[in-house]
C-alpha cells in the first residue's frame, strides 16, 4: 500500500503545532497501526529527519497507551485499540490523518503524545477501599451475588485509554470515572467507601478541567472495551445519594 499521512507535529507542550504531509510506500495490509507508524520512522531516521513521537507499550489492547486520533476518530474506523487496528482497515492510496488526543486536560507532551495523568490523579483522589491487609481471606466468605460480580468484572475492564474523552464533544471522562464508581460500587468490598469516593472523584474530575455529561454517548461508541453509557447513571445515582447524605 501507498498511503500520505498527515501527522500532527508539534516539538513540545508550548511550542506551536501543524500537520506535515509524508508519503509511505511499502506499507502492508498486516500491519498493525503502529507498525506502520514504525516503517515511517526508521524512514525518517534514515533521512537524518526527527521521528514522529507516539505512546504505546504493550500493543495487545492491555495498557491503553496508544492514543491517537486517526481521521478524526478515536483509534481509528475500528471499534478498538489502535495498537489493534490493522492496515487491512485502510486502502492502497488513502490519506491519514493522524493527531494526539483533544482535550485540555490531557495536554499535548510532544508529536503525538499527551500527558494522561489527570486520570491517574482521579484515581487517587477515590482512595483505597476498606479491605484488611494479610493472607487472602476465604473466597466465599464475603458473597457476591453472580450478576453483580459480572457486571463488576465487566466494567473493570476499563484500560484508562481516554478515548472516550477524546470523542466527546464536551471533552468529559464521566465513562472512565463511571467504570471505576461502577466497578467498586457493585462489590461489597467497595461499600464503606463508596460516597466519599464518588464525591472525592468528581471533584478531582471538575478540577482536572474535564467536561461535563450531556448524554451524547460518543463516549461509548469509542470506547474499545465497550464500556456501557449506563456506568454514568450509576456514577450520577451515588453521586446524589452522597449529596443527599450531606457529604
Ligand atoms: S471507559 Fe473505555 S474509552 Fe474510556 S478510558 Fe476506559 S477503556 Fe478507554
Ligand atoms: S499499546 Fe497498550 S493498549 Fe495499545
Amino acid at each position: 500500500m501507498r498511503l500520505t499521512l498527515k501527522i500532527w507535529r508539534q516539538e513540545n507542550a508550548s511550542a506551536p503545532g501543524a500537520l506535515q504531509t509524508y508519503d509511505l510506500d511499502g506499507v502492508s495490509a498486516d500491519m498493525s497501526f503502529l507498525e506502520m507508524l514504525d516503517v515511517l520512522n526508521e524512514k525518517l531516521q534514515g533521512e537524518g529527519q526527527e521521528p514522529v513521537a507516539f505512546d504505546h507499550d504493550c500493543r495487545e489492547g492491555i495498557c491503553g497507551a496508544c492514543s491517537l486520533m486517526i481521521n478524526g476518530e478515536a483509534h481509528g474506523p475500528e471499534v478498538t485499540t489502535t495498537c489493534q487496528l490493522h492496515m487491512r482497515s485502510f486502502n492502497d492510496g488513502d490519506t491519514i490523518t493522524i493527531e494526539p488526543w483533544r482535550s485540555d486536560a490531557f495536554p499535548v507532551v510532544r508529536d503525538l503524545i499527551v500527558d494522561r495523568s489527570a486520570f491517574d490523579r482521579i484515581i487517587q483522589s477515590g482512595g483505597f477501599i476498606s479491605a484488611n491487609t494479610g493472607s487472602a481471606p476465604e473466597a466465599n466468605s464475603v458473597p457476591a451475588p453472580r450478576d453483580k460480580a459480572m457486571r463488576a468484572f465487566n466494567v473493570a475492564t476499563c484500560i484508562g485509554c481516554g478515548a472516550c474523552v477524546a470523542a466527546c464533544p464536551n471533552g468529559s471522562a464521566s465513562l472512565f470515572m463511571g467504570a471505576k464508581i461502577t466497578h467498586l460500587g457493585e462489590l461489597p468490598q467497595g461499600q464503606p467507601e463508596r460516597y466519599s469516593r464518588v464525591v472525592d472523584m468528581v471533584a478531582q474530575h471538575d478540577h482536572e478541567g474535564f467536561g461535563g455529561c450531556t448524554n451524547i454517548g460518543e463516549c461509548t461508541s469509542a470506547c474499545p472495551k465497550e464500556i456501557p453509557l449506563d456506568v454514568i447513571s450509576q456514577l450520577n445515582k451515588d453521586l446524589r445519594d452522597a449529596m443527599r447524605m450531606g457529604l
